[in-house]
C-alpha cells in the first residue's frame, strides 16, 4: 500500500516554535507508522515563501527576501533534524521545479475560463494572507478568531479563480465523502462556510514583484495560497513524474484548525478544475496556547527556543509531550512545566524505571543472559491479552489521526507492566529455589515487555529503539509492528546490560529557580519505586528508631497554603513564609531559600507540622515546619496537588 502524507508548507517568516512543530511531528509519527506497518511512504514537507508578509519581514530587517528566507529555511531544515523527522522531500516554493507547475496550472485555469481578469476592490490581512470583504470584517480588524488584525484595503486589478461555479460539486463530495474532512468538527464547520455561498477568490497581486509570475501578464504575481497549496502535487512531480504517479492522491494532509478553509475549499476546487482525484482527508488539528490561553509566539517572547528545548530534554521526550498532550478537536496547553510533568511522570517513572528495573533483575539474578521462560502463569496470560488489545486500538485511534489516545492505550500496557513487577516480586523469587523456573518465566516475560513497549512507541520516539537494542543486544530487525503483540520472539540466551536511564528526571524546583536545567540521576530518585539493588554511590542518612503507631499520630500534620514568602534578610538559607491553615495564618521560617525564589511557593500547597512547637529564628517566632524531601544537594519541599483547602489533615 503506497501512504502519501504531507504537513503544511511554513512561512519562513520567522523561526520555527515548539507550537508549529506540533503538525510536523504527528505527521512524522504517522509516516513512521505507516512505514512499520509495511506501507510505502512520502513524507512531504516544506516553505511557503512567496508571501507578501516575507516582503514586509525582510524590509524590517533590511535585507532582500531571498537572503531572509534562506536563512530562516535553514532553520526549520535543522530543527526537523533535530526532532529525527523523516522527510522524504523537503519543497521550497522558491524552487523551479514548483514555480513551472504553478505556471503552467495558472495559465491551464486561465485557459479553460476558470481564470478570467477583472479588478479588486477589498480588505486584505498580510498576517494571515487572505483577502476580505468589507461586510465580512469584524470592527474593521481581520474576521479570522485567531487574528483580529488590522487589514490594508486594495483595489488592483487582478485574476480572480471561479470559485463559485465549483461550490455544488464541493458539497456534493463532501456529502458523499464523510471521511474527507476531519475531524466532524472542522467538516460542519466547512459545510456551514461552503454553503454560506462562495465569492470568486482574488489569484493575482500586482502591488509587490516578490512571487510567482503570471506567466502571461508578468505584472501580476500568483496569491500566494493559490501557488503554496499547487507544492502537494509539484513535489510530485505533476503532471508527468514518477513519484506523482505512484502517490497521488494525498492520503492525509495534516495541518492546524487555521488554514483547513484553504484546504477544504481552495485547493479540492483548484483539483476539480483540473480534473485530478482530491485527497482522501484534510485533518485539522487543535493549537497549542500558552498557560493564559494566549498564542505562543516569539514576538511575544512566550516561547523558549525550540532548540533549547530539545537539548535540554531530548527530541523522543518533546515529541512525546507534543503528541501526548493535544486531543483531538481542543486545543493544548504547552508550558515548559507541563513538559517536565509528563518527561517525570510518563516517561521517568513509568517507561524508563520499567526498562532499568527489570533490566537490572536480569543482570542481577541471571548475569544478564535472558533465561528460558518456563509455563506461563495467569499474569502473563493477562499481559499478552493486554498486548493484543492495546495493539488494536493504537491501530484504530491513529487511523483516525489521535496521536494522544493511541499513546494513552500504550501507556496502558507500560502501567501493566510496572504492576508485574510488583506482583510477581521477583526479589522474593530469587531466594527460593524451587522457584527457579518461575523467575526464569518471569525475567524472560520482562525482556518480551520492553520488546512490545519498544515496538509500540517507535513511530512517536524514534531515538528509543536503537538505545533500547543496544541494551537488549539484538538488531533493530527486531522492531515490526505485525508481531508487536506476538510473545517469544526474542531468544532466550541473549545478553542484556542495565545500562543508564533511558529519561533521567528532571528536577522541577531546579529548572524554575535556576538558570540551567540539572538532571537528577535516577538512581536518586529510587524511594518511588521498588527498587533492587543498593546504591553505593550515594550516603543515606540511616534509618531512625522504630516508634510506634501512636508516636506516630502524635503529629499533627496538616495542608497548608503559602500566602506569601520572602527571604530572612542576611541569611542565605532562611524564607520566611505566612501560611494560611485552618482559617488561620501563621509564619513559618523554613530553610529552603537556596533551593526556591520567593514566588514559585506563593499559592502552593505544602505539608506543615502544625503541632510543633513555636521557636525563634533570627527573631522570627516560627509556628511550625514545612516538609521537603533532600538528599546531598538537592531539595523538594512536599506539595499536594489536588484541590484539598488549607487545614486538610495528612495522615
Ligand atoms: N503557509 C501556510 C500553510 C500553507 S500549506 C499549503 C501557513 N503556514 S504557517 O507557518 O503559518 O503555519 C503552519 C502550520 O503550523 C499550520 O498548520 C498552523 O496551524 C500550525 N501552527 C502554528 N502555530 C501553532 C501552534 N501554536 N500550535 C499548533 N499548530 C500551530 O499557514
Amino acid at each position: 500500500m503506497k501512504y502519501y502524507i504531507t504537513t503544511p508548507i511554513f512561512y519562513p517568516n520567522s523561526s520555527p516554535h515548539i507550537g508549529t512543530a506540533y503538525t510536523t511531528v504527528a505527521a512524522d509519527a504517522l509516516a513512521r507508522y505507516h512505514r512499520l506497518l509495511g506501507d510505502e511512504v512520502y513524507f512531504l514537507t516544506g516553505t511557503d515563501e512567496n508571501a507578501q508578509k516575507i516582503v514586509r519581514t525582510a524590509e524590517a530587517n533590511h535585507i532582500d527576501p531571498r537572503t531572509y528566507v534562506d536563512g530562516v529555511v535553514e532553520r526549520f531544515i535543522e530543527l526537523w533534524k533535530a526532532l529525527d523527522i523523516s522527510n522524504d522531500d523537503f519543497i521550497r516554493t522558491t524552487e523551479v521545479r514548483h514555480q513551472k507547475v504553478v505556471q503552467e496550472i495558472f495559465t491551464k485555469l486561465y485557459e479553460q475560463g476558470d481564470i478570467y481578469k477583472s479588478e479588486y476592490s477589498g480588505w486584505y490581512c498580510t498576517p494571515c494572507e487572505t483577502f476580505w470583504l468589507e461586510n465580512k470584517l469584524i470592527e474593521g480588524k481581520c474576521p479570522n478568531a485567531d487574528c483580529g488584525r488590522d487589514v490594508e484595503l486594495l483595489k488592483e486589478e487582478s485574476y480572480f479563480f471561479r470559485l463559485s461555479k465549483y461550490q455544488d460539486a464541493l458539497l456534493k463530495h463532501i456529502g458523499e465523502h464523510p471521511e474527507f474532512i476531519q475531524p466532524v468538527s472542522r467538516r460542519n464547520e466547512m459545510l456551514r462556510f461552503i454553503e454560506g455561498g462562495l465569492e470568486d477568490l482574488c489569484v493575482s497581486r500586482t502591488t509587490f514583484q516578490w512571487g510567482i509570475k503570471v506567466p502571461f501578464d508578468p505584472l501580476h504575481v500568483v496569491y500566494v495560497w493559490l501557488d503554496a497549496l499547487i507544492n502537494y502535487i509539484s513535489a510530485l512531480g505533476y503532471p508527468d513524474g514518477e513519484n506523482y504517479k505512484r502517490y497521488w492522491p494525498a492520503d492525509v494532509h495534516i495541518m492546524g484548525k487555521d488554514i483547513v478553509r484553504f484546504h477544504a475549499v481552495i485547493w479540492p476546487i483548484i483539483l476539480m478544475a483540473l480534473d485530478i482525484p482530491l485527497p482522501k482527508v484534510i485533518y485539522g488539528h487543535g493549537w497549542y496556547l500558552t498557560k493564559d490561553g494566549g498564542k505562543i509566539s516569539k514576538s511575544r517572547g512566550n516561547v523558549q527556543d525550540s532548540f533549547e528545548l530539545i537539548e535540554r530534554y531530548g527530541s523522543d521526550a518533546i515529541r512525546y509531550f507534543l503528541l501526548r498532550e493535544l486531543q483531538v478537536g481542543t486545543d493544548g496547553t504547552y508550558s515548559e512545566d507541563n513538559v517536565v510533568e509528563r518527561l517525570n511522570s510518563d516517561l521517568a517513572n513509568d517507561f524508563g524505571n520499567f526498562v532499568s528495573r527489570s533490566l537490572a533483575m536480569v543482570v542481577k539474578y541471571r548475569d544478564g543472559i535472558v533465561p528460558r521462560p518456563g509455563q506461563d502463569g495467569s499474569q502473563e496470560r493477562e499481559l499478552k491479552a493486554l498486548s493484543h488489545e492495546v495493539k488494536k486500538a493504537v491501530e484504530k485511534r491513529l487511523e483516525v489521526f489521535d496521536p494522544a489516545s493511541a499513546l494513552e492505550e500504550i501507556w496502558r500496557f507500560v502501567a501493566r507492566c510496572n504492576k508485574y513487577v510488583d506482583e510477581t516480586s521477583p526479589w522474593v523469587l530469587a531466594k527460593q529455589e524451587e522457584q527457579r523456573e518461575r523467575l526464569d518465566t518471569v525475567l524472560y516475560t520482562f525482556v518480551e515487555c520492553i520488546r512490545v513497549m519498544t515496538v509500540l512507541t517507535a513511530p512517536f520516539m524514534p531515538g528509543l529503539p536503537p538505545r533500547i537494542c543496544a541494551l537488549l543486544g539484538v538488531d533493530e530487525g527486531i522492531i515490526r509492528w505485525e508481531e508487536a503483540d506476538q510473545w517469544g520472539i526474542l531468544e532466550h540466551g541473549i545478553k542484556v546490560q542495565k545500562g543508564e536511564q533511558l529519561f533521567p528526571r528532571i528536577d522541577i524546583s531546579q529548572y524554575t529557580t535556576a538558570e540551567e536545567t540539572k538532571t537528577v540521576d535516577q538512581d536518586q530518585n529510587q524511594g518511588q519505586k521498588e527498587t533492587i539493588e543498593p546504591v553505593p554511590a550515594l550516603e543515606f542518612e540511616p534509618i531512625k528508631e522504630e516508634i510506634s503507631i501512636e508516636d506516630f499520630s502524635k503529629l499533627d500534620l496538616r495542608v497548608a497554603k503559602i500566602l506569601s514568602a520572602e527571604k530572612v534578610e542576611k541569611t542565605d538559607k532562611l524564607m520566611k513564609l505566612e501560611v494560611e491553615v485552618a482559617g488561620v495564618v501563621r509564619t513559618v521560617v523554613s530553610g529552603i531559600a537556596k533551593h526556591y525564589a520567593p514566588e514559585d511557593l506563593v499559592n502552593q500547597y505544602v505539608v506543615l507540622v502544625a503541632n510543633l512547637k513555636p521557636t525563634k529564628l533570627r527573631g522570627i517566632t516560627s509556628q511550625g515546619m514545612i516538609l521537603a524531601a533532600s538528599q546531598g544537594d538537592v531539595l523538594e519541599v512536599l506539595t499536594v496537588n489536588k484541590d484539598l483547602p488549607g487545614g486538610a489533615r495528612v495522615k
